[in-house]
């Protein structure tokens, strides 16, 4: 009887479960996986065979990185340019960021190192300087970190209904653990950089091991979304001249900020919710009182969780009233190439202001709805302003 039951019952239960959409769910694709609108059920592990199946080639998931035994290529690699980083430039601190003890000439600073007096201009000689703000006048480098963050649907969608594009620092680790939320970023046209694998203080690292936390991080973002970026972002801004050398002989451009919102501190010692409105408002007054009219600015905000995705929902519409250009990074240093791989492209700054005059397929690239926006008598582009 009890065999007869089951049975009988099993049909059933199978209609139950598809009309409830469990099967339906595609977490197999990207497309698929950017329809999920319920934060908590993308954030439940699923497996993808690309980056499943390559685990054992990348050091454990947010465990500071180390170059693998048998990785000959990043062995290689390293080898190629380890004799142009400094061996005279010590690790400093710890990785979670104890610089206690530390021995520096903090008042001299010799090594450039931001986390001392945000320096920005290297002292050693044959690097760029960090970009810390955008050369164009009346425009905001808009930007996130820590991504990619499981549920961030709802915020990607919200950029994709703006049409506004920006740039995501990706972590290795979340990378790995959230492959298809990382090709939605690709997908929507965001330009993505470098966060590093574990997240932690890069000059606390030996330079093969600061090494290998940048070399699995544009492995695991090639491997899953088919580009090698060209640009990283230092966790906590922890940079000295050893951790630029290294980044520069992987053709990482560091990239800054001068404005910290502290949406990533929000409830940690004493930051409150209206602290981190009080820095978006201030930077906002700022950008609206003229600070950028000379050249544009860089606020440091995230992808980290449901409250940063949130200020940054809450704040967009101030934003775009305060700059005239909200643009990634990359577009507003004139980065058309933001990748390794050549047939990938970022319009010019020009062509983003010039967007609605020219193909949708490159406004479609740019950011504000504003370049869009086509004088109502005589169908031409407003002027925006320079
Ligand atoms: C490298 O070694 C790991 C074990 O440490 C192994 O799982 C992996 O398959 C190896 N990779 C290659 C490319 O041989
Ligand atoms: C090492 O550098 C040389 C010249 O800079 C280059 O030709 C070679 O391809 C590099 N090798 C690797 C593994 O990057
Ligand atoms: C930081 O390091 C110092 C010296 O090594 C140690 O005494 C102190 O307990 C550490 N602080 C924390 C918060 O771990
Ligand atoms: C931004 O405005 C605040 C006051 O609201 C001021 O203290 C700060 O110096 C300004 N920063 C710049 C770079 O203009
Ligand atoms: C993403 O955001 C959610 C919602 O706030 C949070 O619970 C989760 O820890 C974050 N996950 C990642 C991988 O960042
Ligand atoms: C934050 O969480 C709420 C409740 O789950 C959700 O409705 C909202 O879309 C989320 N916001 C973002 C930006 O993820
Ligand atoms: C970007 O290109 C435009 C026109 O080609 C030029 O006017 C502008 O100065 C460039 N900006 C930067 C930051 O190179
Ligand atoms: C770029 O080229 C690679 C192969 O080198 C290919 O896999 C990828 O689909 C191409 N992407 C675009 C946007 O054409
Ligand atoms: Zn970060």
């Amino acid at each position: 009887m009890r065999l007869q039951s089951f049975l009988t019952d099993t049909p059933a239960l199978l209609v139950v479960s598809l009309a409830l959409g469990v099967a339906a769910q595609d977490r197999t694709t990207e497309q698929g996986e950017a329809q999920i609108t319920d934060g908590n059920q993308e954030c439940t592990p699923y497996f993808y065979a690309p980056s499943g199946n390559a685990i054992h080639n990348f050091p454990p998931i947010w465990t500071p990185a180390t170059i693998l035994s048998n990785d000959t290529e990043a062995m290689q690699k390293w080898q190629n340019i380890s004799s142009s980083v400094p061996t005279n430039i010590q690790p400093k601190g710890t990785n979670q960021g104890n610089f206690t003890g530390v021995n520096y000439d903090i008042a001299n600073d010799p090594d450039c190192w931001w986390s001392a007096h945000q320096c920005t201009t290297p002292k050693l000689a044959g690097l760029a300087p960090d970009v810390s703000n955008v050369p164009e006048p009346k425009t905001m480098g808009y930007g996130f970190d820590d991504g990619p963050n499981c549920s961030h649907n709802a915020f990607y969608d919200f950029l994709q209904q703006q049409n506004q594009k920006a740039t995501m620092f990706f972590i290795g680790s979340n990378v790995m653990d959230w492959p298809l939320e990382a090709q939605r970023a690709l997908t929507d046209g965001h330009e993505i950089c470098v966060h590093t694998w574990s997240h932690r203080y890069m000059t606390s690292f030996q330079s093969q091991d600061a090494f290998a936390e940048l070399w699995y991080t544009m492995k695991a973002i090639k491997l899953v979304t088919g580009v090698t970026p060209t640009c990283w972002r230092p966790p906590f801004g922890d940079v000295d001249d050893r951790i630029r050398a290294i980044a520069n002989g992987l053709g990482l451009q560091t990239i800054i900020w001068k404005y910290d919102s502290n949406d990533w501190r929000n409830g940690q010692g004493g930051i409150t919710p209206q602290d981190v409105d009080n820095n978006y408002m201030q930077f906002i007054n700022n950008a609206t009182s003229g600070t950028f009219d000379g050249a544009g600015g860089i606020m440091l905000t995230h992808e980290l969780n449901n409250y940063t995705m949130s200020e940054a929902i809450k704040f967009y519409p101030q934003l775009q009233s305060a700059f005239q250009h909200l643009v990634p990074v990359g577009v507003a240093l004139n980065k058309t190439q933001p990748y390794v791989e050549t047939n990938y492209s970022l319009p010019t700054f020009q062509e983003c202001k010039l967007a609605g005059l020219v193909l949708q397929t490159i406004a479609d690239k740019c950011a504000s709805r504003r370049y869009q926006r086509h004088d109502e008598q005589d169908g031409r582009l407003e002027q925006l302003g320079q």
